[in-house]
């Protein structure tokens, strides 16, 4: 096996985030935050492989968001109108008073599904949100 040089750089992220990546790395014990971060890198270098081409997908991508923010519900509703060969079927849960999460059913080209899981999750006052793919069985035997 051919040794990988190691390169260094820096990351800047905000002092909470740091800490809880700290709290990640003692509990699941890990050498130091270089390995924790490598180990995120590569699953989601993975995950992104697996989101491109034409081959297809199924998945769900997941939005957390401030409901009582009309304009970003109408923003978000319009780009499923957008792309609603992709969208199969939406679950919407009143979180609490102020949070809605949205879980969308897709299926489709994976570069296509991820190109409309991006435009998503861009949208401003997303909190949180999160393509997950799995597979639509084709390809994976009887
Ligand atoms: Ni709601």
């Amino acid at each position: 096996m051919s040794k990988d040089p190691v390169t260094r750089f820096s990351v800047s992220m905000p002092g909470s985030l740091v800490r809880q990546l700290d709290e990640l790395v003692r509990a699941r014990g890990l050498a130091n935050r270089s390995q924790a971060v490598a180990e995120m890198v590569r699953a989601r270098l993975v995950e992104d492989h697996a989101q491109q081409g034409d081959h297809e997908i199924a998945g769900t991508i997941t939005l957390v968001y401030d409901h009582h923010r009309r304009d970003l519900q109408a923003h978000l509703t319009d780009l499923q109108h957008d792309v609603e060969g992709l969208i199969v079927a939406v679950l919407h849960v009143h979180l609490d008073h102020h949070h809605c999460m949205e879980v969308l059913a897709v299926r489709g080209r994976a570069a296509a599904v991820r190109q409309a899981a991006d435009r998503l999750l861009a949208v401003k006052g997303v909190q949180h949100g999160a393509l997950t793919v799995t597979t639509t069985g084709k390809g994976f035997g009887p």
